[in-house]
């Protein structure tokens, strides 16, 4: 990876830099959408490059279920399995394994889980985690991390970051006897919950490794913790990373989390969340969210925003199309994607247009104010 800072805000601690990856060059702060099964939900990854979009992200754990690692490697990777010729990140499996089966057991060897399919146990270790995102072949690779619900409270938080910082080290290793270190690029993810001891505990111990990871992640939030908390999570871990390494905040996606995250120095970040309002009808907007199931948008012949240049607005999709069939026919949930997913692109190119031109301050006032006024 080539990572290079090319301009900073002088207020705020945010930057723009570029990145470059074996796939192409993907210029940050960057919003990275979530095509968790090998696909954005709706469109093809023709359209998503079409939107302008270089760098998007895979899970471990879906991929490695289906279709499963035999056919990734008959494919010679994820990018030419999905047809997808940009940059790629995958999350290590950490997480879903949490977030999506009550029966995970983590110990020290990995997390054991019962199979979706039979039930079986079956133990994803941080070495197993690295060899199945070799054989996707992403491009940003994640560590296997011991993740916590940010809620989480007691002597557990410590226990899931420090073994976090020894999943590390085995991952490191693994990765670098692999061969595959020049090409493939291993973030660390930094740990400790919502307290701050253990946070800068996780913070100096992945700092010290830092010649063997290309990047630094910040995990375990936007689990239903309070806003000051995250933020303050986020700019402790921010001040502190490496200025020469990107830092990429997981599970971030509100533009008004995203903007606060580039202001206090992240580059990166990721969710479902533009992807998966749109199918429930709510299209993103500088004005705030828009309801499209509401009856009010019934007649109403305007696009999603004026001006939005995204193939469902300038094409002339109106919002009473999209109420009309927005819970109806899969068509509104694809024409919304689109239009979420530019938006999102918007908003951060936005930030590093402001940034380069040293006018990023205003940007945010402005951004705020015309996102929580009653304008719209
Ligand atoms: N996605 C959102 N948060 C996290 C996290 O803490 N760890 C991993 N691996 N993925 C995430
Ligand atoms: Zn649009």
């Amino acid at each position: 990876m080539q990572f290079e800072v090319l301009a900073k805000c002088h207020t705020t601690r945010a930057r723009v830099s570029r990145m470059r990856l074996a796939h192409g060059v993907t210029m940050l702060p960057t919003f990275m959408p979530v095509a968790t099964q090998a696909a954005i939900k709706g469109l093809t990854p023709q359209q998503v490059e079409a939107l302008g979009i270089n760098l998007i992200l895979n899970n471990t754990y879906h991929l490695n279920l289906r279709p499963g690692i035999q056919v990734l490697k008959e494919a010679g990777g994820a990018h030419k399995f999905q047809g997808w010729n940009h940059n790629l990140l995958t999350d290590s499996g950490g997480f879903q394994l949490v977030s999506l089966s009550k029966f995970t057991k983590i110990t020290e060897e990995g997390a054991l889980f019962a199979s979706p399919f039979d039930g079986s146990p079956t133990m994803l270790t941080p070495e197993e985690s690295i060899s199945i995102q070799h054989a996707i072949g992403a491009d940003i690779i994640m560590q296997l991390d011991d993740v916590v619900s940010s809620l989480t409270v007691g002597p557990r938080v410590e226990e899931a970051m420090w073994r976090t910082v020894r999943w590390l080290d085995r991952c490191i290793e693994f990765h670098q006897k692999s061969g595959e270190d020049d090409v493939q690029n291993l973030f660390a993810i930094v740990q400790g919950g919502l307290e701050a001891d253990l946070r800068d505990k996780c913070l100096d111990e992945m700092i010290a490794r830092k010649d063997r990871v290309a990047g630094y992640a910040i995990g375990g939030l936007s689990g239903g913790e309070e806003k000051d908390v995250f933020w303050r999570v986020i700019k402790q871990c921010a001040d502190k990373l490496p200025e020469d390494r990107p830092r990429y905040s997981m599970g971030i996606g509100f533009a008004e989390d995203l903007l606060v995250c580039v202001a206090l120095g992240v580059d990166m970040a990721d969710c479902v969340f533009p992807t998966r309002t749109a199918r429930f009808g709510v299209a993103l907007t500088f004005k705030g969210p828009l309801n499209l199931r509401l009856s009010k948008h019934s007649a109403d012949m305007r696009p999603i925003e004026e001006g939005c240049p995204c193939p469902t607005c300038s094409s002339g999709i109106t919002r009473a199309l999209l109420n009309h069939t927005a819970t109806l026919e899969t068509a509104a949930a694809h024409a919304i994607t689109q239009h979420n997913l530019v938006f999102q692109a918007r908003v951060m190119g936005g930030a590093r247009d402001a940034i380069m031109n040293g006018t990023f301050p205003q940007y945010l006032k402005d951004f705020f104010a015309n996102y929580f006024g009653d304008a719209g």
